[in-house]
């Protein structure tokens, strides 16, 4: 019994010397077990009091309970201290330096082609053109035959199109637009069509096999070149300045007839001549026409009662000029610090 009670204070005395020390909360509960558990030092103790003379198990029983309930204090007490220890290192370790300089968040911007493309939509729109698309892909026909580019004619030259077959193609031009709308639909038609197109050229700097252009297309009762040269001049003018004067060239084109080429007055050197419009004063920027009959025609539209004009702009050429870009591969090399000069 004496041997009992002295193991019964060995234990007592080294589990909550035990329990005080312990430095984490797994240790903690491993005492717990090792102690008060199933096969525990202390339960062991309890069960082997059936050896003992009935006076000396109620002696013995009264102390070991008591020794059990101040273990069990103790346990409890290790677990909260160490719960809170645990929290408070959690906090440190998630305490926000208010102090430190945020992360820059880099909100996008308009690429210049996309930005050039955007502002040009804006203005036809203010002016009640509305948006037509077309595929990237698309008929010989519509590429060529439909706008009085015949079987003959040299831009339909292997040198220059990627064909896919012999009746299809990657688009050379966003005037295969005005083939699609000029089948489908009757005047009035005043529409621009933004897109990209294709041709085999090798890259250079004023050369891409992969550009983009927009067209414009007006068929209407009444229309003349009055109406052309009028709005033309106008977005010369929206593009480079309200104080600079338009001219228009002749030229050709097959779905045009007559053609012309329109060029601004230098916006650099007011027309003197510089190294910008090459010491002439003038810069072409887009080519244009009134509408060949044959065009109409082959869209099913009456040509005695509707006439109409057509521009194309090519929209690397305007966002060049306009911000003094000598060389049109930087616009696709995607180096941010290039394109984030024209944010
Ligand atoms: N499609 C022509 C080209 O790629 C540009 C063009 C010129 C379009 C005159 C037109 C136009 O609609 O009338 O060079």
């Amino acid at each position: 019994m004496d041997n009992m009670k002295d193991r019964l204070k060995a234990l007592l005395e080294q589990s909550l010397r035990s329990l005080e020390e312990t430095g984490s909360l797994e240790d903690a509960e491993a005492l717990r077990i090792k102690i008060l558990g199933k096969k525990g030092e202390l339960t062991e103790m309890l069960k082997s009091m059936k050896d003992l003379l009935p006076e000396e198990r109620k002696e013995f029983g009264q102390a070991a309970n008591e020794a059990k309930a101040r273990i069990e204090a103790g346990v409890a007490e290790a677990k909260a201290r160490l719960e809170e220890a645990r929290k408070k290192a959690r906090f440190l370790a998630e305490t926000i330096d208010v102090t430190e300089p945020g992360r820059e968040s880099l909100p996008g911007f308009k690429h210049l082609v996309t930005a050039t493309i955007d502002e040009t939509i804006e203005f036809f729109s203010s002016m009640g053109y509305v948006i037509a698309e077309g595929p990237e892909i698309d008929t010989v026909h519509n590429n060529f035959d439909a706008l009085n580019a015949g079987p003959n004619h040299p831009s339909r030259d292997m040198t220059d199109t990627f064909y896919i077959n012999d009746s299809v193609l990657l688009r050379t031009q966003t005037s295969d637009v005005q083939a699609r709308i000029i089948a489908t639909q009757q005047p009035p038609i005043r529409l621009i069509s933004p897109g990209r197109v294709f041709r085999c050229d090798t890259p250079d700097a004023t050369h891409s096999p992969m550009f983009h252009q927009i067209e414009g297309l007006v068929v209407d009762e009444g229309i003349t070149m009055a109406d052309l040269k009028g709005v033309l001049d106008r977005y010369a003018k929206f593009l480079f300045g309200s104080s600079l004067g338009t001219k228009f060239r002749p030229h050709h084109f097959p779905f045009t007839e007559p053609s012309a080429e329109m060029d601004v007055e230098c916006f650099k050197c007011g027309g003197k001549g510089c190294n910008v419009c090459k010491g002439s004063g003038w810069i072409e920027i887009l080519g244009c026409g009134m509408v060949h009959p044959n065009v109409l025609r082959e869209g099913g539209i009456d040509t005695e009662r509707y006439t109409g004009f057509a521009f194309g702009i090519g929209v690397e050429r305007i966002a060049m000029l306009r911000y003094g870009i000598d060389d049109m591969r930087l616009l696709y090399e995607n180096d941010i610090r290039f394109i984030s000069q024209f944010k």
